[in-house]
């Protein structure tokens, strides 16, 4: 058990115990959204981490009920928070500690006026029904209810939890711990089926799914008065799960017909064309943000539009990796001139933007656009037998929060990389702002991921030892 806290032992002994339960998906992501939620609302919490990554119980001390009611106002991975009343590893154990149970715990939640319900839970094995209601009738001998038993609307909801491990092929026969505690509050599973991309109006190839667009917004602290902002916004799911959150969401795109909703539509059910009300703000509109949406514009994130230093409380993103759509930006390999009459109608071309100049570009753009202490928050894509983390890059105005994986496939997966602006860009000595690096630069070359991703299996493997594409290539 690894122990981390962020207030005083003193303090932290005088909270009750609670036990925050998550959903089983996305486990590198946990820890990360907690902690933010914890700085966004300001909350001091001590936190007994396990080794085990997967196990979905985390213990914590908090100052009071309210303080957790918050954080499950936000958590989009937390499924549950139990007030815990009693853990052990055996139910003997269990139930003497229920028996023990502090007076005013009992006094204020068992009281004759007080409708219940128990559920029993258990992770890591299934447990049949008729075993439930044993259990449910023993622990409702141990703990001294006296309201009435309410299924539907009970003012009161205990769980009953046992934890097996993470291997349902290889659970043991007993349950390694079980809790016993109040239900303070659900979090905002239900936020991902509000925000569905399966059932949104304006949606793309690439629109990010519900789950993952609030988890950034997390990461990205959204909150009431922001402003954030997307440079790579496509569908504009980003600025859907910061505007939820209260934010003030702004965004850009190079891509002409996505900014406009013109162009072939990506939803199955719909004619080939994108009707004339698939847009970002329709979207919001349907949602009820609109008073949060900005608006966004044409532009390439390459070059600079932005009058105005340290503008952005947030920028959030998702930028393209090559596999799904093109990396691009204005440029040409020709050296012209465009005659000052011609200017106005003239239609810039494009060259490949490489995805190394794509992150350096994105950690300058925040170095000087984000206020101080505002997020950037963004997804990596990476070579999985390649991997180390000197593949991240560095600026010196930004610090690393977290760094969460997200699996693609077997060679291919994302990293959610979260990073506060700590400097000011006068701050550093003998420099201009533009000075993002990637120690570890092995995607030098244009769609350096995308020759990975459609890899075959075999070539795949190769590139365990470094043999393919070693930071030598430099195609176009
Ligand atoms: C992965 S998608 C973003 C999807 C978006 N998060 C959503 O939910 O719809 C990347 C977007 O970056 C845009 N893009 C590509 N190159 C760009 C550039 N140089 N400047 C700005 N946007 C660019 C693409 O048009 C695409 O819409």
């Amino acid at each position: 058990m690894a122990a981390r806290s962020r207030a005083s032992a003193t303090m932290a002994n005088k909270w009750s115990q609670y036990l925050l339960v998550f959903a089983h998906e996305h486990i590198d992501f946990r820890m990360p959204e907690f902690q933010s939620i914890l700085s966004i609302l300001n909350i001091m919490a001590e936190v007994k981490e396990t080794e085990d990554k997967e196990n979905p119980f985390l213990l914590l001390r908090l100052p009071s009920e309210e303080s957790g009611r918050k954080i499950m106002s936000r958590t989009v991975l937390g499924k549950y928070l139990l007030e815990l009343w009693a853990s052990a590893s055996t139910y003997t154990e269990l139930y003497e500690k229920l028996r023990h149970c502090p007076q005013e715990l009992i006094s204020s939640h068992c009281r004759p006026d007080i409708s219940f319900k128990v559920r029993v839970n258990s992770y890591g094995k299934t447990m049949k029904q008729p075993r439930q209601l044993e259990l449910i009738d023993e622990v409702t001998e141990v703990v001294p209810f006296q309201g009435k038993v309410e299924l539907r609307n009970p003012d009161q909801t205990f769980y009953l939890l046992e934890y097996y491990g993470t291997d349902p092929n290889n659970a043991p026969e007993k349950p390694y711990d079980i809790y016993f505690g109040r239900l303070i509050s659900d979090g905002q599973r239900e936020l991902i089926n509000r925000y569905s991309v399966k059932k949104r109006h304006f949606i793309g190839n690439t629109s990010m799914a519900a789950d993952l667009s609030l988890i950034m917004a997390n990461q990205a602290m959204a909150r009431p008065n922001m402003l954030v902002m997307d440079p790579f916004v496509g569908t504009g799911s980003l600025l859907v799960a910061c505007a939820h959150f209260g934010a003030y969401v702004t965004g850009t795109d190079i891509d002409y017909n996505i900014i406009h909703g013109r162009g072939k539509s990506s939803r199955r059910d719909a004619n080939k064309y994108r009707g004339p009300n698939e847009s970002i703000r329709t979207n919001m509109k349907l949602y009820n943000l609109e008073k949060f949406y900005i608006d966004v514009m044409v532009a390439d994130a390459s070059r600079n539009i932005w009058r105005q230093q340290s503008i952005f409380d947030a920028i959030i993103t998702d930028p393209p990796y090559g596999i799904r759509e093109a990396t691009r930006k204005i440029g040409s390999s020709k050296d012209y001139t465009i005659e000052e009459e011609q200017i106005a109608a003239h239609v810039p071309c494009s060259i490949g933007y490489h995805l190394a100049d794509i992150f350096t570009d994105l950690l300058n753009f925040a170095a000087f656009y984000l206020r101080l202490g505002g997020r950037l928050v963004y997804w990596l894509p990476v070579s999985r037998p390649e991997y180390s983390p000197d593949q991240i890059p560095d600026h010196p105005c930004l610090t690393l929060i977290s760094n969460s994986e997200q699996v693609l496939n077997i060679s291919i997966s994302r990293r959610l990389v979260t990073m506060e602006k700590t400097r000011e860009i006068e701050e550093i000595e003998d420099s201009d702002s533009m000075c993002a690096e990637i120690k570890n630069d092995i995607y030098k070359g244009h769609n350096a991921i995308r020759k990975r991703y459609f890899l075959p299996r075999s070539e795949r493997m190769k590139l365990k030892d470094g043999k393919l594409y070693n930071g030598t290539e430099n195609q176009t």
